[in-house]
């Protein structure tokens, strides 16, 4: 006779809502408001610049301008993938998610750095370094591989988001695309417990290196209900091609019982600050690159949802026409936002070292006990 199964008597939690895992200090929501050590995201996107913003998520204060400087040569100098990296990217299969595809190289990362499983702190900063530079040099080269052309190594002197739209259409953009984009980082670089935050802390609390934390990251930014919903609000408007076709394509969509992505979220319940801000540059972007529609539809959709489902629209939402009318390819948004929260993940792995505890929750067992083993002639 077995022992019976240990009763498990706590509350479940399904999709851990209610539950607060540890405490941090990097980033936090309040109502509407998205707090970055402190300071809340409307202050900073207005302000900072990326590499400013990735500094406060891992020092914890603002850089004075040497302390920007000396970190922002390390980044910018980080950039660059070693030559020999091209010939084998030549190799890999481009037909594949472009998530993939950086999952795959970052795993590539892994093998060829000797600090790879160190994970004391300063190993773990020089790590976050290179981590944090490459993940745009490497969706850009993805893309550029894919279309048959060599990929362009990023200018030093240059920041992530001015080498991104450099590497990525092989000119150099204007000032103000690249302040744009920087913003686009800016809003995107952390969000306290997100899902692959939580993914890059439980693999970090093992104490694997930053690497394999990262690589899980990824992995689950990837999911249509996580980052990879952008990618899906941009084809979504382009099959719905006109504001006036819009109201029956959402009748029909909720009647099915669809998702509708880029709408609802876990904490934010009156509005997505990241959200606001966006539907601002959309609304003036969509009309510069004379697509218009794409924001209109985005408005009504917005409208329409709130009166309907009582939902917010998050900052999938209208990043998606944002990216659609900077010329970037719609598979290539959810690589865009790795690009900028890999910042955010590094952070949450550095503090999750300063004071680890393994993550390890209980499930409730809802399956059979005291099974007897048939022999498999008898079964
Ligand atoms: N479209 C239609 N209905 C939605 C919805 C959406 N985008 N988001 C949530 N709902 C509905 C659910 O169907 C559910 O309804 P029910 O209670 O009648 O079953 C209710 O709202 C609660 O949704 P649930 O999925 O349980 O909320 P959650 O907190 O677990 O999930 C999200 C939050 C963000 C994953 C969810 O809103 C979603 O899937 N959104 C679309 C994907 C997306 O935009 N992701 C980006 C997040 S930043």
């Amino acid at each position: 006779m077995s022992e019976p199964v240990q009763e498990y008597t706590g509350a479940i939690d399904r999709g851990l809502e209610g539950v607060v895992t540890c405490t941090t200090s990097i980033s936090t929501i309040e109502g509407s408001t998205l707090l970055y050590r402190g300071y809340t995201i409307e202050d900073l996107a207005a302000h900072a610049s990326f590499e400013e913003v990735v500094y406060l998520l891992w020092y914890g204060w603002l850089p004075t301008r040497r302390e920007l400087e000396e970190f922002s040569t390390d980044l910018h100098h980080s950039m660059a993938l070693p030559p020999e990296s091209f010939g084998w990217f030549h190799g890999l299969p481009t037909r594949v998610h472009p998530m993939d595809f950086l999952h795959a190289v970052i795993a590539g990362m892994t093998l060829h750095d000797p600090d790879a499983n160190l994970v004391n702190a300063a190993a773990t900063l020089r790590k976050s370094t290179r981590l944090a530079a490459r993940v745009g040099t490497i969706v850009t080269a993805y893309q550029r591989v894919r279309s048959g052309q060599w990929p362009l190594q990023p200018l030093p002197d240059k920041s992530i988001a001015w080498n991104f739209l450099y590497m990525l259409k092989g000119a150099e953009p204007d000032e103000q695309e690249v302040r744009r984009f920087d913003t686009c980082l800016i809003l995107h670089a952390d969000h306290e417990l997100n899902a692959s935050a939580f993914s890059a802390r439980v693999t970090s609390s093992t104490l694997s290196g930053i690497y394999s934390s990262v690589m899980a990251a990824i992995g689950t930014l990837k999911g249509p209900l996580h980052g990879g919903a952008n990618e899906q609000v941009a084809r979504m408007l382009l099959e719905i091609k006109s504001p006036d076709r819009l109201e029956a394509w959402l009748e029909a969509a909720l009647a099915s019982g669809e998702k509708i992505m880029g709408f609802g979220h876990r904490v934010y319940k009156e509005g997505d600050p990241r959200a606001k801000i966006l539907k601002a540059m959309s609304r003036e972007i969509t009309r510069e690159v004379g697509h218009p529609e794409m924001y209109e539809m985005s408005a009504r959709l917005e409208e329409l949802m709130g009166q309907r489902k009582g939902l917010i629209c998050n900052v999938d939402f209208y990043s998606a026409s944002v990216y659609h009318s900077m010329g970037i390819p719609i598979d290539l948004f959810t690589p865009v936002f790795a690009t900028s929260r890999v910042a955010g993940w590094c952070a949450h792995v550095l503090e999750q070292y300063q004071n680890n505890r393994i993550y390890r929750p209980r499930g409730k067992y809802v399956g059979p006990t005291g099974e007897v083993y048939t022999p498999i002639d008898e079964r």
